[in-house]
Order: C-alpha cells, then sequence, then structure tokens
C-alpha cells in the first residue's frame, strides 16, 4: 500500500494537514511521526488513529534509526515538525536548532537513503525577517532575527545543500500565521481567547502595533496537498493570505467575541528582546497552481475561539491556574509507542 509519513501530525498543522491528507489520499497508509511534545496531543488526531486511518509512531525527528524505520517505503513525506514558538526560543534556542535543523537533517537523510518520492517541508515566512513595506517573494533572501526562524532558516540550507548534492523531490513551503482550532494557547488567538474565558486580561506586547498576516489552517492544508501533486521539486512556495491585522486588533476582535470594551481587558507588557515589526510574502507562485485561500480571519474567529472555550478543560492548567509560559509538561507517551 502506498505510504504517506506526516512529522508533527499531532501538533496544531501538522494535524490539519493530517486530515486533509487522508481526505485527499484515501488508499494510502497514513503515519503520524510525532515526539509528542507539550504542543502535541493525541485528542487532535484521535478521529484518524481511533477509526484505524492512521498509526501515531511516537518518536523524534532526530533519532536517524528510527527516521530510516517510518519513511521506509514512504511516497510522500510531510516535514512539519518542529519547536514552534518564538518566545520559546529566547530561553532554550539550542532545542530549536536540535529540533529544526538537525531534526530536519535527519529526516532528509533518512529520506534520501530510503528513496522517498517526495518530501514537502512546512517553513515560514519568518525567514525573510521584518518586511517593513510590500512583500517578500521566494527570492528575496534570507534575514531571520530570533533563534526560532534562524533554526527554521538553517533547515532550508540543509534542504538547499540536499537539493543540489543529490537532486532531491524537496518542495518547501513558506507558510504566514496559521489560525484555528487544536492550537497550542501560547500563539496570540487561542491564548487570548483562554484568557478572557478565563477571566484574565489580554497581555499585549509592546504597542501591539507589530502586523502579522493570517491563513486558515485549512487553506494551509489544501496547499500542501497540492504541493505533493503538483509542487515542482526543488522550488519554494509562498503560503499567504492578504488577511493582515496589528496584534492589537486581533485583541479587539476577540475582545468583542466575548462583549467586552478593548481598553477594559488590556495590559501592555514589555516587548519581547526581538519582535519584528511586520510578516508579509507574495504568493503568486502557488496561486498560479490555482490554489487561493478560501476563509477569512474575520468570518471564522468567532467560531475558533468558541472552540477554545468548548475545550477549556484542555488548557486549564496553562492558561487559567498558571498565567505562566508554556512548559513541556509532555504527554506521557514512550518513545517507539505505536497507536493503533
Ligand atoms: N503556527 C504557525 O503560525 C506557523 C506558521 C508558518 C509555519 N509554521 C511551521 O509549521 C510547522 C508546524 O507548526 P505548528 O504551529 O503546528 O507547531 P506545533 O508546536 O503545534 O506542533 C509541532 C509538532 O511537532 C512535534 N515535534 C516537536 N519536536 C519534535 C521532534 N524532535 N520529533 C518529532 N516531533 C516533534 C510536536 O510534538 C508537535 O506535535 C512548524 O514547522 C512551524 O515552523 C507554523
Amino acid at each position: 500500500m502506498p505510504k504517506i509519513v506526516i512529522t508533527g501530525g499531532a501538533g496544531f498543522i501538522g494535524s490539519h494537514i493530517a486530515y486533509h491528507v487522508r481526505e485527499q489520499f484515501p488508499a494510502h497508509q497514513l503515519v503520524i511521526f510525532d515526539k509528542m511534545t507539550y504542543a502535541a496531543d493525541v485528542r487532535n488526531i484521535q478521529g484518524l488513529t481511533a477509526t484505524g486511518h492512521a498509526e501515531l509512531v511516537v518518536g523524534d525527528v532526530c533519532d536517524f534509526d528510527l527516521a530510516c524505520n517510518v519513511v521506509a517505503g514512504a511516497d510522500y513525506v510531510v516535514h512539519a515538525a518542529a519547536e514552534s514558538h518564538v518566545d520559546n526560543s529566547f530561553g532554550n534556542s539550542l532545542l530549536f536548532t536540535r529540533t529544526n535543523v538537525y531534526g530536519t537533517h535527519t529526516m532528509l537523510e533518512a529520506c534520501r537513503r530510503m528513496g522517498v518520492k517526495r518530501i514537502v517541508h512546512v517553513s515560514t515566512d519568518e525567514v525573510y525577517g521584518e518586511v517593513r513595506t510590500g512583500a517578500a517573494d521566494e527570492t528575496t533572501s534570507l534575514n531571520p532575527t530570533n533563534p526560532y526562524s534562524a533554526s527554521k532558516a538553517g533547515a532550508e540550507m540543509v534542504i538547499s545543500g540536499y537539493l543540489h548534492s543529490y537532486r532531491m523531490p524537496i518542495v518547501t513551503a513558506r507558510g504566514n500565521n496559521i489560525y484555528g482550532i487544536r492550537q497550542y494557547p501560547e500563539k496570540i488567538i487561542p491564548r487570548f481567547a483562554m484568557l478572557l474565558d478565563c477571566g484574565k486580561k489580554l497581555t499585549v506586547y509592546g504597542s501591539g502595533k507589530n502586523r502579522r498576516h493570517y491563513l486558515a489552517a485549512g487553506d494551509f492544508a489544501a496547499a500542501i496537498v497540492l504541493l505533493m501533486r503538483r509542487g515542482e521539486a526543488g522550488c519554494i512556495y509562498n503560503i499567504g493570505s492578504e488577511d493582515e491585522f496589528e496584534n492589537i486588533e486581533i485583541a479587539g476582535m476577540i475582545a468583542d467575541i466575548f462583549g467586552h470594551a478593548l481598553e477594559d481587558v488590556i495590559d501592555f507588557v514589555p516587548d519581547r528582546p526581538f519582535n519584528d515589526w511586520r510578516y508579509a510574502i507574495d504568493s503568486s507562485r502557488i496561486r498560479a497552481l490555482g490554489w487561493t485561500p478560501q476563509h477569512r480571519l474575520i468570518d471564522d474567529l468567532a467560531g475558533v475561539v468558541q472552540w477554545y472555550r468548548d475545550n477549556r478543560s484542555r488548557f486549564q492548567r496553562l492558561v487559567c491556574d498558571i498565567a505562566g509560559q508554556a512548559t513541556d509538561i509532555g504527554t506521557g507517551l514512550q518513545t517507539g509507542t505505536r497507536t493503533p
């Protein structure tokens, strides 16, 4: 049976990709390879694993022998596993380099040895660094400004080496901020939703004027599937929307959903060590393949916020009981565990 492997598939974006892939490739065996860090949750993929529609292999993308075992016989590998939260990267940056650079290298080498037919690497618009005006296209040089984006850029440098040396069939997708259900509430939308649901104030960095573009997780997953099928090997694709908002606008929209005046629920806190003012990407290349976002944040936000309210017990400990930073609380699953 043809096989697809998704690394990081028990996390936020990976799980959206997994459900979409399941729908689009019904005849393939689907394997989710995930270390189950604090950001992962078995409930994110229960609809797949509990029904036998996917297998979860718990393990580290830095474990070469296990990676070879998992990708053996795979037609496609979608590599979405990463340490993904910029704030954490200021504290434990070495983990970011280990997972995001060495982990990507390990996956590439495993794919090369096992003869995987196509790899889609999930990257970020943050590799371009700050884009004050206009939009970066795929030829814009990389200028990462924090340990997270540096590690994602580092991963892309390893890919570049593999493309030149081995002509590997790798396609890279650089996405902008993705929103949706199942996102760990360290990121702005779920964090704000949870904070207000717990009766706390919204902590906004600096002036709150930093700008980001937002794309629905389902639209991003559709782009990844399109690249699995039709992305040109060796090519990079920006995947972005035109939905651009200041952080303070996001706070205002969420406060509005809860029926609060923004000024009553906002708390400005000192900015992080460096905070890019704006990211912006030109997605003409993937749009030429026929992809275009189907969702708008303004239409989706209330539904997304409601999901976090409905699932408050999941994140209660993190946001409501202790207002602290995310810690690696783990999931209790051992390496090598296979589900079902
Ligand atoms: N969230 C965004 O807005 C956004 C935007 C653009 C790109 N990205 C990229 O998308 C990918 C997924 O991001 P996300 O927001 O879903 O992150 P996430 O933190 O929700 O999920 C990451 C997943 O990777 C797994 N993982 C971490 N280290 C691992 C390791 N060593 N071995 C195996 N699995 C490991 C985690 O357990 C988790 O399931 C990342 O590559 C990220 O850089 C994210």
